[in-house]
Order: structure tokens, then sequence, then C-alpha cells
């Protein structure tokens, strides 16, 4: 797929000041980094824009504040940032203000510095137009680079696209380029394995699978709306009821289009969802989940399914768990799947959330062609919707 907004590549950014908007809202644990996949993935960007003679200033959000909030402070980012980099990342007080200004204005070429939680400020998710000026004091350029807030038409993300020369950055691109490759030109046999616990929430981008696939292959809590459409028992698992007529619809248009569906045939079910419910669990088929049981896995024929799928695939998306992955006795289709993937010659595309999570925990991130940073926009991406992030950044 071509990418057709100007990014870094077109810009002169020597002895420019450039303000970067990265997504480095990252887990945090006891006041530390917990996992710093994003932080990673934007170091492309940053060192391409250091290396070409400019100084740069960061710009983020981290979890939802409610206004100025200690324990949402960027101070762990910016400290293993700047062991990334090999440079001082000083963090300002602040986002905008006349301080963060006067320090923007005596930035030198290979400087970063960054700013602050900018949601401390509620303008930021306003897009309160003032406050995005305020933002953009001192700097020359825009670049966003944030694909994992790229869904959020806020002040840091749309806003200061409108206020200063906007390019998109590095890591923008490629996940245009990969997940926007699986909607535009997937190689055939293409497949999408869909898993995570409600199909509300991936209706949308099931519809706007469906008619691209060749195969598609639905687990997880989702997959019980569909077993139930279809008339099967699934014990006490949850399920969306008032979503099978959608799942008929979404069974009908794959089969109808003589593309192949692939549901759970076998199941691991338990007393409970949780580490107590393993020492009951057992692998039943799909028709004789007992009614004291709920569903927790895929079990090994459909595993054997999924993985003939996969083998025999150019392309493979997958987005979401096919179980109960965070307790470890129902994490094995979402671990094989995992596997599969890494081990396939297909093009593989790992989008967002707890997958990616899945992934990095097997340590088979590197293994895979693309592992999206984001959650929400990569979900978004995928049901064909406009990020706002990415549309107001002009074309080339
Ligand atoms: C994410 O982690 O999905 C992004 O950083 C966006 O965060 P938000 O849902 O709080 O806007």
């Amino acid at each position: 797929m071509t990418f057709d907004k100007r990014t870094i590549r077109d810009a002169d950014v020597r002895g420019k000041r450039v303000l970067v908007r990265v997504d480095f809202n990252v887990p945090l644990e006891h006041g530390a980094v917990a996992d710093d996949t994003r932080i990673r993935a934007a170091l492309p960007t940053l060192r391409a824009l250091l290396g070409a003679g400019a100084a740069v200033g960061l710009v983020s959000h981290l979890g939802r504040p409610k206004g100025p909030d200690a324990k949402l402070t960027l101070a762990p980012v910016a400290k293993r940032l700047a062991e990334f980099l090999g440079r001082p990342v000083p963090l300002q007080p602040d986002s905008v203000g006349p301080q963060v200004e006067k320090t923007v204005r005596e930035m030198k070429p290979g400087d970063v510095v960054m700013l602050e939680n900018v949601r401390f400020h509620p303008e930021e998710e306003r897009n309160d137009p003032a406050f995005a000026k305020q933002l953009a004091a001192g700097f020359d350029l825009y670049v966003n680079d944030a694909f994992g807030t790229a869904h959020r038409a806020h002040a840091s993300t749309e806003g200061l696209a409108h206020l200063l020369p906007a390019y998109a950055g590095l890591l923008l691109e490629k996940e245009l380029v990969a997940l926007g490759g699986i909607l535009d030109q997937p190689e055939h046999p293409f497949v999408a394995i869909i898993g995570g616990a409600k199909v509300s929430t991936k209706m949308d981008v099931l519809r706007s699978l469906v008619p691209r696939v060749d195969t598609l292959a639905i687990g997880g809590g989702m997959a019980n709306t569909f077993l139930l459409a279809m008339g099967r028992s699934i014990g006490r698992s949850l399920a969306e009821p008032d979503k099978e007529t959608e799942a008929r619809l979404v069974t009908d248009e794959v089969e109808g289009n003589g593309k192949e569906l692939l549901l759970p045939v076998d199941v691991v079910a338990a007393p409970s969802a949780d580490a107590e419910g393993a020492s009951g669990a057992a692998i039943y088929e799909v028709d004789e989940v007992p009614s004291h049981l709920a569903i927790v896995d895929v079990g090994p024929r459909t595993i054997d399914r999924y993985a003939r799928a996969i083998r025999n695939a150019k392309t493979v998306f997958w987005n979401g768990p096919l179980g109960v992955f965070e307790v470890p006795a129902f994490a094995n289709g979402t671990r094989r799947v995992a596997e599969l993937m890494a081990s396939s010659g297909a093009t593989t595309v790992v989008g967002g959330g707890e997958s990616v999570q899945a992934v990095e925990e097997a340590g088979l991130a590197e293994k895979m062609t693309h592992v999206s940073t984001g959650g929400g926009a990569s979900l978004e991406l995928l049901e064909g919707k406009t990020l706002p992030g990415v549309a107001a950044i002009p074309d080339r």
C-alpha cells in the first residue's frame, strides 16, 4: 500500500525545533515503565530527526487523568527514553506555559525535552484551538508519530496539525502501510483470526474484513454468540444474545460467498474462568458443554483447524485472545496461534491490545511482520474509519 501523507522524509528539519506527538501511554508498575514497546517503537523517528539536526520536543498523554495527577507523570517514561537515546530527556513541569516555551526556544540541535502529560489539561481532549496554540509555541514543525492515539481528535493529535507544518512520523507510516495493506491488497489466501471477549466490540471489524478474507476464524468469548446463534449449547459461558442476528448475518455472508468460517469445534470448559476453575477444566465438543461450565479456551481440534488455515495462508491477521489467556491454564489457544503465526511464511500482522500482549509475553514479536502499537486505533482503521490524527496531515 502506498502512503500518501507527508512524512519526515519530506521535511528539512536541520536547525528546526520539532514537536513530536508520541503515544507513550505505557503501563507503569511501582512507578516504573512496565512495558516499553511504545517507547522503542518511536525511536526510529526520534533518531532520524536528531540525526538530521533537529531539536525535539515530545508530547504525549499517559492514562486518563482528570487534571494534574502525580501518579500519571511522564517522569518514568522520560527516564527510559533517555536510556534508549543515550542523551538527557529533561521532563518539563507542564506541557504549556511561558517556562516551557522559554526552554523550547533555547533548545539546540540534538536536544530533546519531554513535555509533562498533556491530559493534565482538559483542553487537550476538547481539541481547544487556544490550547493547541500554546502547545505549538516555540516550535517550527509538528510530527505525529502517535499511531495509538490517531483515532482521537485532540489538540496534540489533530489541532496542532493545523497550526504548524505537519508531517507523519515513521511509526505512523509503518502502521498505516501494514494495517492498510491488510484492507487494500492482502495476498491470498488471507486468514483473519478474531477473538476477544465481546462480539459487540468487533462487529464492525468483522463486517469490514469479511469481504476481504478467504478464511475467518472466530474464537474467544465472542465465538459463544456465534455458537449460540447456531443452536449449540455453551453452558454458563458469557454471550451476547442481542447480537445473535448479526452473528448469523456474518456467518451467512462468509459461507454464502464460498469462504471458510472456522468456529470452535471443541473447547476447554471450566467451573469458573479464574485460576481456581483450572482444576475442574476439561475438553468438550461444542455440542456437549455441561450446563454448569463456562468455555474458557479453544480445544485441540479447533487449534488443528487454525493451524491448517495458517499454514496455507499468504496473509494472516490476528486480533483478540482465543481464551481467558491471563489464566495460564486457559492460554493454550492464544499461545498456539502466536506460535503458528511466528513460524509461518505468511505476512503476519497482529493488531492491537491483548493479542499483542500475548505475542510479547511469548517472546514472538520479532517473528511477526508487524505488531501494531495501537489498540482502539488499529480497530478503527480496520473498520475502515478515518483516523483524525492521520487525516489532519497534508498529502504529499
Ligand atoms: C491507547 O492506549 O489505546 C491510546 O493511548 C489511547 O488512549 P485513550 O483510549 O485513553 O485515548
